[in-house]
């Protein structure tokens, strides 16, 4: 058996796989301290700092990175012979079909992409449904590109634009009153983005409430899952969005360049097709996306980063990184000068946190900080904008933190913020 054909069965062994990941018993549950550090081990990251920035993408874990390997040599000595004749139709869709048991949604109302950017920009830039005058809505939590993409089709529509502004500190409820009140406030709104953890303070959106919210004044939803898809357990239905837009190379952990958006069947026709695609014909949701020559090579190892992260299991996944989230903030909420921006009620935070300290609301002091904090003490974090009370700086623990290395930010946060 020749390589292309060894590879071709594994295309067809991945297929056969498909019904085991979808198992509940795939989802072994690692329960001890010593699992997690086996588990730890399996990311080889540099030690010379402790990396605290893992909400801009999620670190490979050794399986999946050394498959990301073999499938560059692979792709780099079978080229174009193993796309035509392999993976541009077969295993992309093999990979369609795996998402759509992860997802919990059929496999044609799922469209490969290469991350949440371009799965986002897509379902804005060419919802089909406003009419002049119409409002869209966003909140001052959202991503910037996502922000760029609705302020763009309000004026490419002459719709008027409404931002929700979440209030400081927040809950779930505070959050479904401030956008029940918003929509209540304008009547024609059409479209929402909803995020449900947002990058700049990690809060956990109440969607599925606010969705149904949305749904019974007929205001149709889009919703980031960039930052809790792979992270929080849910499946895309749960939701009840009828558009969402996601990656897999930050918590599922696939390698950077991946991503898929769904797009429930019944409403396709609210979404154009992406720059007059003609390959694909418009009742077939791939049309959604034409991204050209991509690198294949990331899409050929999405199925391995699947399966770690389903033997793993996304509960036991979200559960530990919520622990190692505690871990940190537990010892600093009370500290004075410390504001801890993400709620610590049940369901309203994952690993992404974010703080202040008092007074200190500017980019540019919080950057300041974030230097401080990576010069004096080896700890890399983020300095995020756009909070109501002022820019912040998120922390966010990975799979291969250990808790010594969260007990090193508390000991710089006593002593930067002077508890
Ligand atoms: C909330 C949120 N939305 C969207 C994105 C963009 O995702 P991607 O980098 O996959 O395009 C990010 C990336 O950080 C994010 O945090």
């Amino acid at each position: 058996m020749n390589e292309f054909q060894a590879n071709r069965r594994k295309l067809l062994g991945a297929a056969a796989g498909l019904t085991a990941l979808a198992a509940p018993a795939a989802h072994g549950a690692p329960a001890t301290d010593a699992d997690w550090e086996r588990i730890a081990q399996s990311y080889d990251v540099a030690s010379d700092f402790i990396n605290l920035e893992n909400g801009y993408y999620g670190v490979m874990a050794r399986p999946v990175a050394e498959e990301f390997k073999r499938n560059i040599d692979y792709l780099n000595r079978y080229s174009s012979f193993h796309l035509r004749r392999q993976f541009d139709n077969e295993g992309m869709e093999q990979i369609r079909a795996q998402l759509a048991l992860h997802t919990g949604v059929a496999a044609d109302e799922l469209a490969i992409t290469r991350g949440a950017t371009e799965s986002l920009q897509n379902l804005i830039c060419n919802y089909r449904l406003l009419k002049r005058g119409d409002t869209i809505m966003y909140c001052n939590l959202d991503y910037d590109a996502m922000q760029y993409a609705m302020n763009d089709l309000a004026r490419r529509h002459d719709a008027k634009l409404a931002l929700v502004r979440i209030p400081e500190p927040v809950s779930r409820q505070a959050a479904i009153d401030v956008y029940e009140q918003a929509m209540r406030r304008h009547p024609r709104t059409r479209l929402l983005l909803l995020t449900h953890i947002n990058h700049r303070t990690g809060f956990v959106l109440p969607v599925a409430e606010i969705v149904k919210i949305a749904k019974a004044r007929g205001v149709d939803v889009i919703v980031d899952v960039a930052q809790s898809w792979g992270q929080l357990d849910y499946k895309l239905p749960d939701l009840g969005a009828d558009f969402v837009g996601a990656n897999l190379h930050k918590w599922v952990g696939a390698p950077l360049g991946t991503g898929f958006l769904y797009i429930r069947k019944e409403r396709l026709g609210a979404i154009g097709v992406e720059r007059g695609d003609e390959d694909y014909a418009a009742t077939d949701i791939r049309s959604r996306v034409h991204s050209g020559t991509v690198n294949s090579a990331a899409l050929m190892t999405i199925p391995a980063a699947l399966k770690l992260h389903a033997d793993i299991g996304v509960a036991n996944r979200g559960g530990r990184l919520r622990a190692l989230r505690d871990h940190w903030v537990r010892q600093v909420r009370d500290l004075p000068n410390i504001e801890v921006l993400t709620p610590d009620d049940a369901g309203s935070y994952g690993a992404v946190t974010s703080f202040r300290v008092r007074g200190h609301t500017t980019p540019e002091a919080n950057a300041a900080l974030v230097n401080r904090l990576l010069e004096r003490y080896g700890i890399f974090t983020v300095m995020r904008r756009g909070p109501v009370g002022g820019a912040c700086i998120r922390v966010t623990p990975g799979l291969y933190t250990r808790t010594a290395d969260l007990d090193k930010l508390v000991t710089a946060l006593r002593d930067v913020a002077g508890g």
